[in-house]
C-alpha cells in the first residue's frame, strides 16, 4: 500500500517532470543571431573585429539569456553585396534566424534591408555607417556610426586651427559623399575654403594621382574619408608623394587612423587629427577593461568597428532580457532595442527610439605616441551628437 503510493508519487513526479521539461523546450529553442560580415576580401579587418568583439561579449556575459541559448552564426559575405542579399535569404528562412547583424559596407546594408523589412527581422547594423541607412528598413537599428555624426567636430575644429584651406578626398561611394557634404558644409559655415573635391574609386584605390592633385593645389590641410581597412596605405602614399614635408596637414574622420592598423603606420601618422566615436585609447574604466579583455583574447587593438559588435551584443541580449526571452516576433523585440541607453566602452549611448540609430560623444583625437605605440588621444569632446545628416 505504501509503496504503491510512493509508486504513484514518483510516477506523478515523473510525469509532472516530463511535462515541465516538455513546455522548457518549447520556451527554449535557441535564439539564433546571423551575423553577415566581410571576413575575406577588402574589408576583412572589419569582419574579424566584430566577430571577435562578439565572441568576447559572449564569453563574458554568457550563451543563455532569460532561459535562450543564444546560437551565434557568423557568415563571410566578402563584402559582396549579391552574396549578401543571398545569405539573408538563407539565414531567415532556412535557419530561421530571430536578428540579422553586422554590414561591413553600406551597400551590404543595403541589400539586406528588404529582407528584413519582409520578414519582420530586427537588423543591428554595426559598421556600415551611411546617414539615410536607418531609412532603408523599418526593422534596423544602428551601433556603429554615421559620416555626418562623425565628421562635423573636425569640420568645427580645423578653422579654429589655422586650417582655412582644404581639399577634400572621399571614397566614391554614399558614405564619402555623406563625409564630403557635411565637412564642405560646416567648414565653409565657419569660414573655411575648399579649393577640391576629389573621389577615389571604392574597390582597389591607387591614392597617388589624387594626392598629386592634392599637393599642387597646396591647401593647408587635406580632409580625407576612407573606410575602414584603407588607411594604412592611404598613409603610406601620402608620405611616399611628400605630401607631410610639404606641410600640408591630413585630417579627417577617424577611419583613417583606425586602430586596428594604426600602430603599424609609423611617424607619418603622428599629429594627425581626427573626429570620430572611439578610440581604444578612451580613458573610461570600462574601456580599459574592455580593451585589455580583447586584446588578451585576440593578441590585437579592438577599434570602432569591435565596439560597435559589442554594443550591437549588448543591444540584442537585453532586448531578449527585457522580453523574458518570449518575444512572440520581430516587432516586439525590435521594441526592446529602441531607447536603451548604456555605457559603452567609447562612453554613454542611446538607441534613439525615433531613428534607431545611436546618439554618442564624439571626440577630436590627436595621433601621438604613448609607451612606444600609437594612440588616437582624445582631447575635445562633443556630448551625445545625434545623426545630423538626417531628414528633418
Ligand atoms: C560604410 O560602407 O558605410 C563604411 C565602411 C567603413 C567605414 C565607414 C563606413 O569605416
Amino acid at each position: 500500500m505504501q509503496k504503491r503510493t510512493v509508486l504513484r508519487l514518483l510516477l506523478g513526479t515523473g510525469l509532472a517532470l516530463g511535462l515541465a521539461t516538455h513546455v522548457g523546450a518549447a520556451d527554449t529553442k535557441p535564439f539564433k543571431i546571423g551575423f553577415i560580415l566581410p571576413m575575406t576580401g577588402q574589408s576583412a579587418s572589419t569582419g574579424r573585429q566584430i566577430e571577435a568583439a562578439v565572441k568576447l561579449y559572449m564569453a563574458q556575459n554568457g550563451s543563455t539569456v532569460a532561459g535562450r541559448k543564444i546560437e551565434l552564426i557568423v557568415k563571410d559575405d566578402a563584402g559582396v553585396a549579391d552574396s549578401t542579399r543571398r545569405i539573408a535569404q538563407e539565414l531567415v528562412v532556412n535557419d530561421k534566424v530571430d536578428v540579422l547583424a553586422g554590414f561591413g559596407l553600406t551597400p551590404l546594408a543595403a541589400a539586406a534591408a528588404p529582407i528584413a523589412t519582409q520578414s519582420k527581422t530586427p537588423m543591428v547594423i554595426t559598421a556600415a555607417a551611411t546617414s539615410s541607412l536607418t531609412e532603408a528598413s523599418p526593422y534596423i537599428v544602428r551601433t556603429s556610426f554615421t559620416l555626418p555624426q562623425a565628421a562635423v567636430s573636425i569640420a568645427e575644429w580645423a578653422p579654429k586651427n589655422k586650417i582655412k584651406k582644404v581639399v577634400t578626398m572621399v571614397a566614391d561611394y554614399a558614405p564619402g559623399i555623406d563625409a564630403e557634404r557635411t565637412f564642405k558644409d560646416r567648414f565653409t559655415l565657419n569660414g573655411g575654403q575648399i579649393i577640391a573635391e576629389l573621389r577615389s574609386p571604392l574597390r582597389a584605390p591607387d591614392f597617388a594621382p589624387f594626392l598629386q592633385r592634392a599637393r599642387d593645389a597646396s591647401p593647408d590641410a587635406i580632409f580625407v574619408f576612407l573606410p575602414s581597412g584603407q588607411g594604412a596605405a592611404f598613409m603610406k602614399q601620402f608620405a611616399e608623394r611628400g605630401l607631410d614635408k610639404a606641410g600640408i596637414k591630413l585630417i579627417g574622420t577617424g577611419d583613417i587612423t583606425d586602430d586596428d592598423q594604426l600602430n603599424d603606420m609609423g611617424d607619418v601618422a603622428l599629429g594627425v587629427v581626427t573626429s570620430q566615436h572611439y578610440s581604444a585609447a578612451h580613458p573610461s574604466p570600462a574601456n580599459k577593461k574592455f580593451v585589455e579583455a580583447f586584446q588578451a583574447a585576440n593578441k590585437f587593438r579592438p577599434n570602432f568597428m569591435a565596439v560597435a559588435g559589442y554594443d550591437g551584443m549588448r543591444v540584442i541580449y537585453k532586448a531578449v532580457e527585457s522580453t523574458k526571452g518570449q518575444a512572440a516576433n520581430g516587432d516586439a523585440l525590435l521594441e526592446a532595442m529602441k531607447g536603451q541607453i548604456f555605457e559603452s566602452p567609447r562612453g554613454p549611448v542611446l538607441i534613439d527610439g525615433q531613428t534607431r540609430d545611436i546618439v554618442q560623444d564624439i571626440y577630436i583625437r590627436r595621433v601621438e605616441r604613448q609607451n612606444g605605440q600609437l594612440w588616437n588621444i582624445e582631447f575635445d569632446v562633443q556630448k551625445s551628437v545625434k545623426d545630423p545628416g538626417k531628414k528633418k
